[in-house]
């Protein structure tokens, strides 16, 4: 049966691919978006779909619609774009949760929170199970991005044990692929444009700190998945690829798949920059019968591809 959803952040690079993969499934989907880091060209080619539809708004805002499930992604997600305006970002996580939550309870309706792997901050436990509370700064540059993602999760929760909203919770661990932004700072698309361009390539600290990346159409059906479990499932679940890697180790496969001639320069390390990140995908597993298939070179070829289009 054709579902209407609501996708807010609809218009950025994981809203984008949702959007699409939901319209691919026979479902109506309204896409509601400020465009602040978002673009109308990750979505330009749905908008022949009779069944898309996109909505300009601020998720701060109060929005009212009639609609069968919500996916709440709006939040810019890169340090240089929350950081630019911190409150805006705190507002738009938590004032956004308490838009989406109310809709929801008032529709009698599942919401799904896109929460991240911030939450778990610079983490003393390694690899993060969910049961794990973290350690996050909660006054550094990064509380704005990181207390605001805790604030709309401990939201959603309230909502579920005070007034039975149906919700679910994924802490998104990073994911890279096409429509990222390649101005907003994120290692993966920084590494890629600076090799197409033959520029030098930025390793902030020494290189040896890890990151695991998730290809974007692994998130997606992680997700899709979560929100297609039972009521009893909420969350929070992690949805993120296990597999670690060095920075080093991905400005070199970057460097060899593009046959860049750029060089590696290193940089200080931002302050409160994690050391290490990789999440335990346990949950996932058992309760989403999911875990990624996607590998690092083959995602990385098809994201080269794109940027290789847009540069
Ligand atoms: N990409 C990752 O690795 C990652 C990791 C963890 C969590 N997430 C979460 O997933 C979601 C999507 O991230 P993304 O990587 O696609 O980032 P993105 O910046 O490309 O997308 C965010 C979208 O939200 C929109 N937006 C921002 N503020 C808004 C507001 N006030 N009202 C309406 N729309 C607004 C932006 O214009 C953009 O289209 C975010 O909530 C992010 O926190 C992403």
């Amino acid at each position: 049966m054709r579902k209407k959803i609501l996708v807010t952040g609809g218009a950025g690079f994981i809203g984008s691919h949702l959007c699409e993969r939901l319209l691919n499934e026979g479902n109506e989907v309204i896409c509601l978006d400020n465009y602040f880091t978002g673009s109308k060209k990750n979505i330009v080619h749905l908008m022949d779909n009779p069944y898309f539809e996109p909505i300009r708004h601020d998720v701060s805002q109060p929005f009212y619609i009639e609609v069968d499930e919500i996916y709440n992604l709006a939040c810019p997600a890169s340090p240089v774009h929350y950081q630019h305006d911190a409150i805006q970002t705190i507002k738009t996580s938590v004032m956004g949760a308490i838009n989406m939550l109310g809709l929801a309870k008032r529709l009698n309706i599942k919401a799904l929170q896109a929460s991240t792997s911030e939450v778990y901050g610079d983490p003393f436990i390694h690899p993060q199970p969910e049961s794990y509370w973290g350690n996050v700064n909660p006054i550094g540059i990064r509380s704005c991005y990181d207390e605001g993602k805790r604030c709309a999760e401990a939201l959603f929760m309230d909502y579920h044990r005070q007034n039975k909203v149906k919700i679910k919770i994924i802490r998104i661990f990073n994911t890279y692929g096409p429509n990222m932004n390649p101005g907003d700072g994120r290692v993966v698309s920084n590494f890629i444009v600076q090799a197409l361009k033959n520029e030098d390539i930025t390793i902030f600290g020494d290189g040896k700190q890890t990151r695991s990346f998730q290809y974007v159409d692994d998130l997606i059906e992680g997700m899709t998945k979560m929100m297609a479990t039972d009521d009893s499932f909420i969350g929070p679940v992690n949805i993120g690829n296990p597999n670690e890697f060095t920075m080093l180790e991905l400005a070199a496969q970057i460097i060899d798949l593009t046959g860049s001639k750029s060089k590696i320069v290193y940089r200080p390390l931002p302050s409160d920059d994690p050391k290490q990140r990789q999440p335990d995908i346990h949950l996932a597993k058992e309760k989403l019968n999911w875990e990624p298939q996607i590998k690092l070179r083959g995602g990385l070829v098809k994201t080269i591809a794109y940027f290789e289009k847009i540069i």
